[in-house]
């Protein structure tokens, strides 16, 4: 296929995911450090209407899937407004990944918008845990934000991402399972990844191979499950339960090799991957200087043409976590 979002290893990049805020109302230690991050003047950012551009550009080079990410995407006030001209593009799915604080306020006005899927992170079901992970208090908030979106109709179409750490929260991956036991909703333990700032060190690493080991000691009925396409997971079903349960296993097993994945930061940077720290491209100066669409796609092309083949991990965690890039919370995800 010949487009500015195909890789010179043969990937086409189809889903994009947009940074739309660098504030968080959380202060998660895997994410930031506890003062926060030195945010950019509100000018950086993109506007509205700039997002809007830049989604319809990446949509007309056959991106069909688009992820609204921050910071906390449901601080931006004009969330549902992002979320209903991105729809109208005509994308197959379009998603949020949010701390789900004040998920449950907004919930019902992003249905109608159009969102398609919800992510909701959640890394512990003890009120203690959550206080001490997260720096700030909510853990109610969360839960009733996640059955808010049920109720909202979200039902297989609502994951709960779950950062495991050793020390921290690896004794509640059963907790986690129960969550959706009867409940449309799936389950994700997500290998703790390294960023600046993030306190990231591998005594503490808890791989994909222990999880499974554990949960299988809770539930020896866990079963292989069929992946979708393009996934960030590798999925498993217990045996009558509604939701699946999944392992993101960026540090141990990437998945490089089928990644459909573009960003772009909420300055307007593109990021052709998470791992990259050698960020080129200011969409935003480009937009800025005037440039027509047909120009926009030829930078686009020439940073996606940069993009390696992998650098996910397979084990071997130092390179990434000695490699620099910026903390998680200016990422996105
Ligand atoms: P779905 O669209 O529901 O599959 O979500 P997702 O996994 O694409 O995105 P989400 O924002 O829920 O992120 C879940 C975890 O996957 C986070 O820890 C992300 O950092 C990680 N993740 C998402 N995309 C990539 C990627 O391209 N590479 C790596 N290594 N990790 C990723
Ligand atoms: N390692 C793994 N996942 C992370 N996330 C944030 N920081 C990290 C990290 N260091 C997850 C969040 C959210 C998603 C966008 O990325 O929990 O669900
Ligand atoms: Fe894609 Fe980079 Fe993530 Fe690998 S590490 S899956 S190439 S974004």
């Amino acid at each position: 296929r010949q487009s500015m979002l195909v890789d010179t290893h043969g990937r086409f990049h189809n889903y994009l995911r947009i940074s739309l805020t660098e504030r968080c109302n959380l202060r998660c230690t895997y994410c930031m450090p506890e003062d926060g991050v030195s945010l950019q003047p509100q000018s950086h950012l993109l506007t509205t209407d700039e997002i809007a551009r830049v989604a319809q550009l990446f949509v007309r080079s056959g991106v069909d899937k688009v992820r609204l990410t921050g910071g906390e995407p449901l601080l931006r006030r004009d969330l549902a407004d992002v979320v209903g001209r991105i729809s109208a593009l005509g994308v197959r799915h379009i998603g949020v990944t949010t701390n789900g604080l004040v998920l449950k306020q907004r919930v019902q006005a992003l249905a109608a918008a159009g969102l398609s899927h919800v992510n909701v992170s959640l890394d512990t079901l003890q009120e203690q845990r959550f206080n001490a992970i997260t720096r700030r208090r909510g853990l109610e908030q969360v839960l009733a934000g996640i059955d808010a979106a049920l109720d909202a109709g979200f039902g297989g179409r609502l994951k709960i991402n779950c950062v495991v750490m050793g020390g921290v929260n690896e004794d509640e991956l059963a907790a986690f399972v129960e969550l959706g036991s009867s409940r449309p909703l799936d389950v994700r333990f997500i290998e703790w990844m390294p960023f600046d700032d993030n306190r990231w060190n591998e005594g503490k690493f808890v791989g994909y191979s222990s999880m499974l080991r554990s949960l299988q000691g809770s539930y020896p009925e866990l079963a292989r499950s069929g992946d979708e396409r393009n996934d960030t997971t590798k999925w498993y079903r217990v045996p009558g339960h509604e939701g699946r349960i999944g392992f993101i296993t960026s540090m141990s097993e990437h998945f490089c090799g089928s990644c459909n994945r573009l960003r772009v930061m909420a300055d307007g940077s593109l990021k052709v991957c998470l791992f990259d720290g050698d960020e080129t491209l200011s969409l935003r100066d480009a937009l800025r200087a005037g440039l027509p669409d047909r120009q926009l796609g030829a930078l686009v092309h020439t940073a996606v043409l940069k993009k390696k083949a992998a650098l996910g991990g397979h084990g071997d965690m130092q390179g990434i976590a000695r490699s620099s890039n910026r903390p998680m919370i200016l990422i996105g995800g």
